[in-house]
């Protein structure tokens, strides 16, 4: 069942949304060489507690942090670790989730460390560009599968690996609620888009293959061929004209 939102529960959704944005900027700023995975993880927790909010991701499914930061082959849910230091040319994709008012904002984006090679940076504005794509559709009239199909074809026809075994998700008093949304589709399928549908659109776009392999810590996802990955996904609100960014500043 999708639960579509009222105008005021959107604006409460755009408030755990901001909090959100806040603490992946503070991550973002703070993404150097020599500063270890659980650092950064430390930031985005003081920036949503200190903002009244709950992290999202701590304790989901025995998630033990609040952020996960997946480096270089790493797809997503990369856990924090004291001893993952970040090196110079590495790339890393933080995400990061936060509850407010009983509502989920989530959101990722993916950094170079210092300075990146050519095709880490053209990975991570291909991925970026396919949200874009993607976002085009969120508009009433238009299917989901417009959505997911736009941001699928964007990365594919440009030769990159679009992950399927992970997808981006409806969103609300849950961070996980229906519909899926994958980043691959026909257009003219799946629900309607309405007013009041909120969704977290998070294309996970490989250089090489799109297959996937789960690490035996239980959690994090690489490239089966060992390729870079880039993420980057916003909480997003359908409504009767342009969609809203809920995850802004
Ligand atoms: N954006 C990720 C997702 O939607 C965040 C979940 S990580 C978890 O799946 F650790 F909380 F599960
Ligand atoms: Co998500």
């Amino acid at each position: 069942m999708i639960i579509l939102k009222s105008d005021r529960e959107i604006e409460i959704m755009r408030q755990a949304g901001r909090i959100s944005q806040m603490a992946l900027d503070a991550v973002r700023k703070s993404v150097k060489p020599g500063v270890s995975t659980l650092e950064l993880d430390m930031i985005a927790y003081d920036v949503i507690k200190s903002n009244g909010a709950i992290p999202a991701f701590l304790n989901y499914n025995g998630y033990p942090n609040s952020i996960c930061a997946s480096v270089d082959d790493e797809i997503v849910h990369g856990i924090p670790r004291a001893d993952r230091i970040l090196e110079e040319g590495q790339i890393i994709s933080i995400d990061v989730g936060a509850i407010w008012g009983g509502y989920v904002g989530d959101n990722a984006d993916t950094v170079g460390v210092g300075n990146i090679s050519d095709e880490a940076k053209k990975l991570i504005e291909v991925t970026r560009n396919s949200f874009f794509a993607g976002l085009e559709f969120c508009k009433e009239g238009h299917r989901l599968g417009d959505v997911s199909a736009a941001i699928g074809d964007y990365a594919e026809s440009r030769g990159y690996g679009v992950v399927k075994d992970y997808v981006g998700h409806g969103i609300g008093q849950q961070m996980h609620m229906e519909p899926s949304v994958p980043n691959y589709g026909k257009p003219g399928r799946g629900v309607r888009l309405n007013k009041g549908l909120t969704i977290a659109i998070e294309p996970m776009i490989n250089i090489g293959t799109y297959k996937t392999k789960v690490m035996p810590d239980g959690w994090t996802v690489k490239t089966q061929d060992g390729s870079l990955s880039a993420h980057f996904e916003h909480t997003v609100a359908i409504t009767d004209g342009e969609p809203i960014l809920l995850t802004e500043l």
